[in-house]
């Protein structure tokens, strides 16, 4: 008998940014991170699992009806997490699985966290064995992606829900009635310089990383209350703060790590003028990487994307939005 089941899971954008591990191997963080759940970018995972004792195999799907294989370093991941996930559920069997991502998958987006976490709800469907969003988050943690931790909820999520508890499963932190919009400025197509385990790695050779740490809980309770408390501007301040701050902690890591292109700046720019010019409320923020997320209320979504899109080095835009999480899905990819 062979099992199939299908999921998808969303990507997510962090405010407070998980940027160094205690243990990188099992992604415990060095400091809580803070994230928003999107819904438009999402990747969708049909898995079949067979009784004989295979290889595993994965194939991308990009959505023109092809199929293709995937990169060594995914493939090294991919068969690493099922080999945990099937450890940790006490199943057996080889996998086969096709997934597909809702967007350009050389747009320089983190796909690993929509990724591993809709693998760790494809193959738990597949067993019946879908379980509650914190167990599930531990789950796509198994993976090593810690942003996959925080791709098992809809709103607002903090990973670790306990800051004491590194290995603590992600928690809602706030419901998706706080309603956000995240413009995305593609400026770089292909993968970053600089993978994201290679930064976390990296991140306490920077002399700014202990400083960093004594700043965020305060950071990050600050944040957290300007975001349920409905307060942009400090939203705003807070938020820029928190990004150029990881962006100086990887800078002057040992060897340094540039992710900015020129068109990052430009949106930055950009997001600036709008907002002091012409009284826009939107705010910047970017992960491991050269694209700039544009976090703003509904009410701005439309002035944003009109200014951002007309940058001559912004190649695409994506209007995201605030999402509710991971769901099963009735049609499969193969
Ligand atoms: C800068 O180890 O979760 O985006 O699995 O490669 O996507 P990938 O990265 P992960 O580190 C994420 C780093 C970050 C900040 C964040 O999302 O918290």
């Amino acid at each position: 008998m062979s099992r199939k089941a299908t999921a998808s899971a969303p990507s997510n954008i962090a405010f407070i940014k998980y940027w160094g591990a205690t243990d990188l191997d099992h992604a415990l963080p060095a400091n809580a991170s803070l994230s928003m759940t999107l819904e438009v970018c999402r990747t969708t995972t049909t898995v079949q699992v067979h009784d004989d004792d295979g290889p595993d195999t994965i194939r991308i799907a990009p959505g023109d009806g092809t199929l293709t294989t995937a990169p060594d370093s995914f493939n090294e991941r991919f068969a690493r997490h099922l080999a945990r996930l099937r450890e940790r559920l006490g199943v057996h069997g080889r996998v086969e699985a096709v997934t597909h991502n809702s967007f350009p998958s050389d747009a320089g987006i983190a796909s690993s966290a929509s990724g591993f976490a809709a693998l760790a709800y494809a193959i738990s469907a597949a067993f019946d064995r879908l379980d509650t969003p914190e167990e599930m988050s531990v789950r796509a943690r198994l993976s090593g992606s810690g942003s996959a931790a925080r791709s098992t909820f809809g709103g607002y999520v903090m990973w670790p829900s306990d800051p004491g508890a590194p290995d603590s499963p992600a928690t809602q932190h706030a419901s998706p009635d706080i309603d956000l919009r995240d413009v995305i400025a593609l400026v770089q197509g292909g993968p970053k310089p600089v993978s994201s385990l290679e930064g976390h790695r990296r991140a306490a050779t920077s002399p700014h990383f202990a400083t960093r740490q004594e700043h965020l809980p305060e950071r990050t309770r600050r944040l957290s209350d300007a975001l349920t408390g409905g307060d942009f501007d400090t939203f705003t301040e807070l938020l820029e703060e928190e990004t150029i701050d990881l962006h100086l902690v990887a800078m002057s890591s040992t060897p340094p790590i540039l992710y900015w292109e020129p068109g990052t700046l430009a949106v930055i720019r950009s997001v600036r003028r709008l907002r002091e010019q012409d009284g826009v409320p939107c705010a910047f923020t970017m992960d491991a990487g050269a694209n700039v997320h544009v976090i703003c209320p509904p009410s701005s979504e439309d002035a944003v994307a009109a200014a951002i899109s007309a940058l001559p080095s912004v190649h695409d835009v994506i209007r995201d939005r605030v999402g509710s999480g991971p769901r099963n899905e009735s049609e499969h990819l193969f």
